[in-house]
């Protein structure tokens, strides 16, 4: 029987964020540059290895495991694993996975629901900034709003529940937040905002955008009425109920209300790279140890490891910074 997970801090890991691929078929600005330089694709883990590992801190007591990107649904044969996993599902205190989810663009969504919908999955994050065609070309360098629109679509009739992910950016967006709000709770989708933060160079400074989540709330409250709740999936967002909607609205503010107190999770890159902290740059290399001579001691050996430098918390600074990256890698690495 494996010992659970707990860093020095006390805090129990729960949570894996795991990233299939860095590669993406937008590019958000934010997020990276035009040219993106991607992985070479033998550096990438295999399905068979990206299993073996998720098994590994299932035995180790995660109970939710994220499957990221850059973008999930890029990557060939995809379905292999979330069928895979989702074979290892059960109910709720039996001691090993209990949620596998992902963190998508939509772009693929249309083809993909019903098969993630039949392999276990019932949730899902859809990062979605604007509803406006243009702003979207231009936010994601891409014109595929169309695509996204008809995933989410196609993802409420296989029964997924969706959650729409928001970065919140100054004159970009900023005057839209409450309409995407509203349009999003129209449709029963619950919306999380997220501040901007400083990871990885991209072609633009992202202070130029920054928008804190207190100025949003100031406005929201304008012309709605926010109930706090206290419910939490596990993530770092904190959710309130606007009543005349109805719908759930989450907050991610790792900029102006940090919130590593009650960490859960560790996120691990395509390539076997297991970062304890987004914000931080020690990490921890579990696809050595899956290719050793003794991958399980030697995975055993790398996740205490994890555990003795997990930080307490980001210092992630967007205003004082300026166009300096907190940490070089890009958030397409770990996918948030
Ligand atoms: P659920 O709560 O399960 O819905 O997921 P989530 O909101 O944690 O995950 P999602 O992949 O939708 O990510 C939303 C945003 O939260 C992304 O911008 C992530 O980078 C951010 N995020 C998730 N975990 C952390 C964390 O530990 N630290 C920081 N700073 N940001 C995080
Ligand atoms: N800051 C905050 N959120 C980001 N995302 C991508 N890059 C950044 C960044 N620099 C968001 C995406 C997606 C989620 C996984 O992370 O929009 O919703
Ligand atoms: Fe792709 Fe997500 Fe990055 Fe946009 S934010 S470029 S969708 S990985």
């Amino acid at each position: 029987e494996a010992k659970p997970l707990v860093d020095t801090f006390q805090r129990r890991i729960t949570y894996l964020r795991l990233s299939v691929t860095d590669r993406c078929d937008l590019r958000c600005t934010y997020c990276m540059p035009e040219r993106m330089q991607f992985l070479p694709r033998k550096e990438v883990l295999s399905l068979e290895e990206l299993y073996k590992l998720s098994l590994g801190f299932i035995a180790r007591g995660v109970t939710k495991i994220r499957i990221t990107g850059g973008e999930p649904l890029v990557r060939r044969d995809i379905l292999e694993l979330f069928r895979a996993l989702g074979r290892k599902l059960g109910p709720a205190g039996h001691g090993g996975l209990e949620e596998l989810t992902l963190t998508t663009n939509g772009t693929q969504l249309a083809r993909y629901a019903t098969d993630l919908h039949r392999a276990g999955v019932r949730r899902v994050n859809v990062s979605l900034d604007t509803l406006d065609e243009g702003k979207f070309a231009r936010l994601s360098r891409r014109d595929k709003l169309k695509d996204v629109l008809v995933g989410l679509a196609a993802a409420k009739e296989a029964g997924l529940k969706v959650k729409i992910n928001t970065v919140a950016l100054k004159g970009v967006n900023e005057d839209e937040l409450p309409d995407l709000i509203a349009w999003a709770h129209g449709e029963g989708h619950d919306l999380t905002l997220i501040e901007v933060m400083p990871l990885g160079d991209v072609d633009e400074d992202r202070v130029d955008h920054f928008l804190p989540l207190s100025d949003v709330r100031a406005r929201l409250e304008q012309r709605w009425t926010l109930e706090p709740l206290s419910e939490s999936t596990g993530g770092p967002a904190r959710y309130e109920r606007i009543a005349e909607t109805g719908g759930k609205l989450g907050m991610i503010t790792p900029l102006t209300n940090n919130f590593c107190a009650g960490c859960n999770r560790l996120r691990v890159t395509a390539t076997g790279q297991l970062y304890p902290c987004l914000g931080g740059g020690e990490r921890v290399d579990l696809r050595a140890a899956l290719r050793s001579e003794n991958p399980e001691a030697n995975l055993e050996r790398a996740l205490v490891e994890a555990m003795t430098i997990k930080p307490e918390k980001h210092h992630f600074d967007i205003s004082e910074r300026g166009a300096e990256p907190a940490q070089p890698r890009h958030m397409s690495m770990t996918g948030g």
